[in-house]
């Protein structure tokens, strides 16, 4: 009795939503397809690491290695898990070089055809294969090609199974017979080595201190995750001939024996090039006098950097353990107003090195204050907590815990700051948010 009524229901349904489709004022929606719709977002915002040999756990180059993890990929893009970018979008500067975060009309594109069963479509829309050159290796080498210049720590490391965590220094020689400016620089484990580096970083080291340049001596560090650092076009970190290199570096053990050879790649301005401004990176807002109660959530904590010199901000890279939740920094100006630069809701799984396009690169005047405000979670809601029974504080193991972040930037005197913001100004009018002049 139920089952003939529905079939009648249906029937009267289907009957009479033919004419109602015709009469429609445009032809009826075609439903979003893989090859047509799907690709392209695939292609520029998640196959640099879905596909063969590369960081994620399965490819998505085709229709055949997708479809599968359809609910997985609608789930992961609409809460911004994928692809990585921590980055709030409701406010701050959301302008980044390289930013393969999805816009909403993307996630809605995606969510709509997984609820739509996930079509193929027609695979003569399927846009060429994106080509990939070995990116296994340099994130960077998608958008600069192979970095010019190579420094492995110097003996390939062997992680016996289960070994204890080691942070230890390696020095290597940096080979370099020539002084060099570096142009961008990125931190990598090996391909084998991968599983075992949770932490690798760079910096200048010597000795003989007046081989150490600058005060700029902090390079670059690898975190799961972590991109390469590209300089502002022009700007450059001088690396002497002669130079050594010291890894700092933190191995996890694994179960099985695995050998690292941890590099530092660097992308190198040609010959002779002599950059206008020196590029220095440093953390900011560190905050060491952590006490994060267990079971708690929403701890905070500030810190503050006085920018004794004009700056012209390039990037801003969190730096969080598995505790953080949460990181904001603003300036607060001389004048008494304060901007939000950025925040980000932190995920421990990635370390991302935020890379302003040019004209969105905070310009901050002398005297400006740097503030970082951090939050964390000590919750059992924090899928990344080791513990919430134990209380935390500042430390090097990851499941002690941080709140900083590694900012870069140069520094312009005041005849090309107030250069810079007239420029600023003329080209964007009444765009004042990371301007410092009232
Ligand atoms: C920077 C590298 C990177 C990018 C870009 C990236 N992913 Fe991922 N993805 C990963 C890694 C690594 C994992 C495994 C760790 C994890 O689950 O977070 C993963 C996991 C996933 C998972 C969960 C798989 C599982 O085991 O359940 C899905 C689904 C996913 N990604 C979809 C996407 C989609 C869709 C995009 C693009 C819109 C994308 N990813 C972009 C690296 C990336």
């Amino acid at each position: 009795m139920r089952v003939a009524a529905f079939g009648i229901l249906v029937g009267v349904l289907v009957i009479g939503s033919v004419p109602a489709a015709q009469n429609s004022a445009g032809p009826a929606k075609t439903p979003l397809t893989f090859t047509k719709d799907i690709v392209p977002i695939l292609q520029r915002s998640c196959q640099d690491c879905h596909r063969p040999g590369s960081i994620a756990p399965m490819s998505l180059l085709t229709y055949e290695d997708a479809r599968p993890w359809a609910r997985s990929i609608k789930a992961r893009v609409v809460n911004r898990e994928m692809p990585p970018w921590t980055i709030d979008k409701n406010v701050g500067i959301q302008s980044f070089k390289h930013d393969r975060s999805l816009t909403n009309a993307e996630i809605a594109k995606i969510a709509a055809w997984v609820d739509d069963g996930a079509p193929r479509g027609n695979p003569a829309d399927m846009p060429p294969p994106r080509v990939f050159t070995d990116t296994s290796k340099w994130t960077l080498a998608g958008v600069l090609g192979p970095p010019d210049y190579v420094i492995p720590i110097p003996e390939p490391f062997v992680v016996e199974p289960n070994a204890p965590n080691m942070w230890i220094d390696l020095i290597a020689e940096s080979g370099l017979t020539e002084d060099r400016w570096i142009r961008a620089f990125e931190t990598k484990p090996s391909q084998e080595g991968f599983p075992v580096v949770h932490h690798a970083t760079t910096s200048l080291y010597d000795e003989d201190a007046d081989v150490v340049s600058d005060d700029s001596v902090s390079f670059s560090e690898y975190a799961l995750g972590k991109t390469g650092d590209i300089l502002a076009e022009n700007s450059g970190f001088l690396i002497k001939a002669g130079t050594k290199v010291r890894f700092n570096m933190h191995y996890a053990a694994k179960a099985e024996r695995i050998t690292d050879r941890t590099s530092l790649g660097l992308w190198l301005h040609p010959k002779g090039y002599v950059p206008k401004f020196k590029h220095i990176r440093q953390s900011v807002g560190n905050v060491q006098d952590l006490d994060i109660p267990p079971g708690e959530n929403n701890v905070r904590v500030d810190g503050y950097l006085f920018l004794k010199d004009n700056v012209r901000m390039t990037v801003f890279q969190p730096h969080l353990h598995n505790r953080g939740k949460r990181q904001c920094m603003e300036a607060i100006f001389t004048d008494g107003r304060v901007e939000t630069l950025n925040c980000v809701n932190w995920n421990f799984g990635w370390h991302i090195a935020y890379n302003y396009t040019e004209d969105a690169q905070p310009l901050l005047p002398k005297g400006t204050v740097l503030h970082v405000t951090t939050w964390h979670d000590n919750s059992t809601a924090n899928k990344w907590n080791p513990d919430p029974r134990n209380w935390a504080g500042f430390g090097q193991r990851s499941s002690d815990d941080m709140a900083f972040a590694h900012v870069s930037w140069y520094v312009l005197n005041d005849d090309e700051y107030k250069q810079t913001v007239e420029e600023r100004n003329h080209r964007s009018p009444g765009n004042r948010t990371t301007v410092g002049a009232p």
